[in-house]
């Protein structure tokens, strides 16, 4: 059996790209293994799949921490070496940022440099950056005509949305489509993108070479 990588999931929301990863975890289809799914929100469903799922969880509080009279920088700080312990007490070997709304931190990606991985619902350099994220991007794809959208799984840099893209699906854009349709649609593209992109991390295939990622062939093949 092939070894499984570690996986850390970080989510603000509802979870369903954490969900394809479990599903297709447990039944094979990924050399993964989530070994711990932590939030910044409390109450968010993502934590209470991996409840279900029996994987380890963990919601830390953005605002909960000792120092909170310190200044908003150090208070990020803090959270973000809260999340970062936490992803090492648990032998995280990827991070995945799955609907998770927090930008990340220089520290935070220097710690897991090459190791953090993001899913946008668009084709990245459209309807991408600060402040874009959920309905608003389908919006912002409804509202400038295109017709076709997609999904992008990146490599996490410092710069919001910007770092080397590892895999693109699309989805047409239909005349009748709303951001909800749209947003369905293009959610079923992100299960296929984000198991594939772990899948290629786990089998060491994935080289950054400036901007771009390569493939490279499996060994032995
Ligand atoms: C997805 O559209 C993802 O691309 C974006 O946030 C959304 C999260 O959805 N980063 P879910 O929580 O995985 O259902």
């Amino acid at each position: 059996m092939a070894r499984k990588l570690k996986v850390g999931v970080l989510a603000s929301g509802g979870g369903t790209n954490l969900q394809a990863i479990i599903d297709r975890a447990a039944d094979g289809r990924i050399d993964a293994e989530v070994a711990i799914v932590i939030s910044d929100v409390r109450d968010a469903y993502a934590l209470e799949r991996a409840r279900i799922a029996g994987i380890h969880y963990a919601f830390i509080d953005p605002r909960d921490l000792p120092n909170r009279d310190a200044p908003p920088h150090d208070r990020r700080a803090s959270f973000n070496r809260a999340v970062i312990q936490k992803l090492r007490d648990h032998d995280v070997e990827l991070v995945a940022l799955a609907g998770y709304l927090r930008i990340t931190s220089d520290e935070f990606v220097d710690a897991f440099e090459g190791r953090i991985m993001n899913i946008h619902p668009s084709l990245i350099p459209s309807f991408c950056g600060k402040g874009m994220h959920g309905l608003r991007v389908h919006q912002a794809a409804l509202d400038y005509g295109v017709k076709v959208s997609g999904c992008t799984v990146h490599f996490v840099t410092k710069e919001v949305d910007a770092g080397p893209i590892i895999i693109q699906r699309t989805a047409p854009v239909l005349d009748d489509d709303t951001p909800e349709t749209l947003q369905a649609r293009i959610l079923e593209q992100e299960y296929q993108a984000y198991s594939e992109a772990i899948q290629l991390f786990a089998e060491g295939r994935l080289r950054i070479v400036g901007r771009r990622v390569r493939v490279v062939a499996r060994e032995g093949a």
